[in-house]
């Protein structure tokens, strides 16, 4: 199988979660995209979504689906989301996409969260993956310098074929971190966070995965 077929096929189960009648949290990127796709084929049986990207947003509304503001919605039941890495115990780097503040806001809200992922994501370590950072523009070389002190490489990502700094949804730049082994996720997502300038930080630990559906050549395997 490809790796988009093997995203599709978790995209496919994880519609088995969905909640009928409820308002539904829907990540960003590839996976997400498949997620999003087959949800407009049961988009009569929820009452709506909270979109984490003005992409997935678009995405939905392209579906007929209703994308809710989230300070007009008291609950979500399920978020749906894809992840760049993710550990045995749910702990995940995500923010490939650039739209980390708001997945991790809408997560936040969420009873459940729902990784789906093709095998390819599943780490004992993380770390391989640079850990993205969305930083307020003015703070980027502050933040960089705390960010080498805890052992990182940051880079400023910018915007395909371009020297222009990438700007997200919110107006923050992204710092992609390399050279880091996260042995202590909770630890490390806590120190990130206390940094002045940081907007939100790549690692979902504290709050990370409560089901995760990984996508393999034996089919669809449920790791948490
Ligand atoms: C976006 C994300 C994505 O979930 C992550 O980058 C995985 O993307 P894909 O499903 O395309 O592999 O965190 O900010």
């Amino acid at each position: 199988m490809t790796q988009d077929e093997l995203k599709q096929a978790v995209a496919r189960a994880a519609i088995d979660y969905v909640v009928d009648g409820e308002i539904i949290g829907v990540g960003t990127g590839s996976t997400a995209n498949f997620f999003i796709d087959e949800l407009g084929k049961i988009k009569h049986r929820i009452k709506g979504a909270v979109a984490s990207s003005e992409a997935t947003a678009a995405r939905l509304r392209g579906h007929g689906i209703d994308v809710l503001d989230l300070n007009d919605v008291d609950a979500i039941s399920v978020y749906v989301d894809g992840a760049d890495e993710i550990n045995a115990t749910g702990a995940m780097i995500k923010g490939g996409g650039a739209a980390l503040t708001r997945e991790k806001i809408v997560a936040s809200v969420s009873g459940k969260f729902v990784c789906i992922a093709d095998g390819s994501k599943l780490v004992e370590t993380l770390g391989k993956f640079p850990l993205p950072v969305e930083v307020v523009p003015m703070a980027a070389n502050a933040v960089s310098r705390k960010l080498v002190a805890l052992g990182g490489q940051p880079r400023l990502r910018t915007k395909a074929g371009s020297t222009d700094a990438f700007v997200t949804d919110n107006g923050g730049y992204i710092l992609d971190v390399a050279g880091l082994s996260i042995t202590d996720p909770v630890g490390l997502e806590s120190e990130i966070n206390q940094i002045v300038g940081v907007i939100a930080v790549g690692l979902f630990a504290r709050r990370g995965a409560d089901v995760c559906l990984l996508g393999t050549g034996d089919g669809v395997k449920k790791l948490t």
